[in-house]
């Protein structure tokens, strides 16, 4: 057990944050089943906010009655994968608010992870380093990694190499749109028809998004994705049609993501969320 003294945090309250993929390049496919991809995923502030605290037993609530709180949901694994590397014998009560919509394509459930391995590191005063924290996040999935950099980053791999970037020269505000239906990421990565996507090369891009402060949007993902459920599709033309600039995909979908200011007209059960990006200093949480 942890012994909890009286001079000892014991208690924790943490935001996790959402992500948007700004631009996602899938490569190839590797023998593991995973894509190799390019992106460039920055950080939002729509987040939710984690409560730890530490106890005599585990427990994991959340606000939202759909979310598992069994070891389905990537907190429990974090907790467990923490445990069992570090060999500290500690029990630790989360309790999820849940804002980041899930099957979105937004990170919720990853960043959530990413969290908890920030709050055990300094409740348990393991005091494990960045590239230790890092390494556990990649067993836990593939964009749980990019939580820990500092809010904008340059991913490749199956998403879990990272390389941290400053934040990008301009203060971005815009959109999220949710639909009321989700897209399981593992299906469109499945569907995907790697020899019908476009040979963009994603360093490019990156040099201009830093060099010349000019944003590219785009989403390999996205035909798949549209495939599945053609009701994407028809969603993204309504928000084009109406003006939005720049929209993208979120990652395996099913929200997007644009730039403008001004707020969508939307159908029924569709909920938009303001957003800004979001980036943290070194040492310091969201
Ligand atoms: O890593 P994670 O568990 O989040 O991935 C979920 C699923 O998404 C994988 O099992 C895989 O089918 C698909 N995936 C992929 N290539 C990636 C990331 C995810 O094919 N780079």
């Amino acid at each position: 057990m942890v012994k909890v003294d009286s001079t000892m945090t014991n208690t924790l309250t943490l935001k996790s944050p959402a992500k948007v993929n700004l631009f996602l390049r899938v490569l190839n496919k590797r023998e593991d089943g995973y894509h190799n991809i390019a992106s460039l995923f920055q950080a939002l502030n729509l987040c939710d906010t984690l409560h730890f605290t530490l106890s005599d037993s585990d427990s994991l609530t959340c606000t939202d009655p759909a979310i598992p709180t069994d070891s389905k949901n990537l907190v429990i694994k974090a907790i467990d994968l923490f445990r069992a590397k570090t060999q500290k014998n500690f029990c630790v009560k989360v309790h999820i608010e849940k804002k980041i919509p899930v099957e979105a394509g937004l990170g919720g459930g990853s960043s959530n992870a990413a969290t908890t391995l920030w709050a055990l590191n300094e409740l348990c005063t393991t005091n494990l380093t960045t590239e230790e924290l890092l390494s556990m996040a990649a067993e836990i999935g593939s964009d749980v990694p990019f939580f820990l950099s500092q809010g904008t980053a340059f991913c490749s791999g199956r998403g879990e190499l990272l390389q941290s970037m400053q934040p990008l020269p301009f203060n971005v505000k815009g959109w999220i749109v949710k639909p009321p239906y989700g897209m399981p990421t593992p299906a469109v990565y499945q569907n995907l028809d790697l020899s019908q996507l476009l040979n963009i090369d994603p360093a490019a891009i990156l040099h201009e998004i830093t060099t010349k402060n000019t944003l590219h949007f785009f989403n390999d993902l996205e035909t798949s994705a549209f495939k599945l459920n053609p009701e994407l599709s028809s969603l993204k033309e309504s928000l084009v049609e109406q003006g939005a600039e720049g929209v993208i995909m979120c990652g395996s979908g099913s929200s997007f993501f644009s730039i403008s200011l001004q707020s969508p007209q939307i159908r029924e059960n569709h909920k938009v969320f303001d957003v800004e990006f979001l980036n943290r200093s070194s040492n310091q949480w969201y």
